[in-house]
């Protein structure tokens, strides 16, 4: 028999077409009364109506979540965060706006919540990335997974065709790559 090391990182997963709908009661199991909303600048009309949803829980839209989470926009939505008194933030994006989330918690401890829109799968990792002066960073820290994620099948029908290809075989190569020697489980296999 196999020895190995697995180390459950506990996620609440909330899952099914038009899920979306109850991520106020997900702000509220939290504890949180203010949430920040995360999204890219393309993407700044569905987080608006993700705000609209979370009616009075929302605290506000930072809407500059862009590829490999540069530090100066981390820190603007670190500061975002903190004027407004966000006690919660809600990515609702791809694999750049659940980072920039990560940056968020990695940095104030507010809880995140992923509302993925893309299969990059960042919301189910505890690595986060950054990029200061053109080097990506890339670490590990508990603190950064998301505690709940909300998948809603629904919202990924806006994806281009492109993007939907790519980020399905990256999607995929995610999957192949849990079943490589080092990291492997029998969990994971
Ligand atoms: N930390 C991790 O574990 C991890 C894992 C995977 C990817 N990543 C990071 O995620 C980033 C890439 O994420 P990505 O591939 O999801 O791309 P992305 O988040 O940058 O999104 C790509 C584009 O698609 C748009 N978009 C997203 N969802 C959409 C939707 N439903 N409809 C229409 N447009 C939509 C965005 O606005 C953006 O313009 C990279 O920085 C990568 O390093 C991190």
């Amino acid at each position: 028999m196999k020895d190995f090391t697995y180390i459950g990182r506990p996620a609440r997963v909330v899952f099914g077409a038009g899920k979306l709908r109850e991520l106020p009661a997900e702000v509220e199991r939290l504890g949180a009364r203010k949430a920040l909303v995360l999204s890219t600048p393309e993407r700044r009309a569905a987080a608006e109506q993700v705000a609209a949803l979370l009616g009075p829980r929302a605290a506000g839209v930072f809407d500059k979540a862009t590829m490999h989470v540069p530090i100066a926009t981390a820190r603007e939505a670190c500061e975002y965060a903190a004027r407004i008194g966000a006690d919660c933030a809600v990515a609702v994006g791809g694999g750049s706006t659940i980072g920039l989330g990560k940056a968020i918690a990695r940095e104030s401890a507010v809880p995140i919540i992923a509302v993925p829109t893309t299969y990059a799968g960042s919301e189910m990792t505890s690595i986060y990335g950054i990029t200061e002066a053109g080097l990506k960073k890339t670490g590990r820290d508990d603190r950064v997974l998301p505690r709940t994620v909300i998948y809603d099948p629904e919202l990924t029908l806006t994806l281009p065709v492109g993007l939907s290809i790519t980020s399905g075989i990256n999607a995929v190569a995610h999957a192949a790559e849990g079943c490589t020697p080092r990291p492997a489980t029998p969990s994971s296999i």
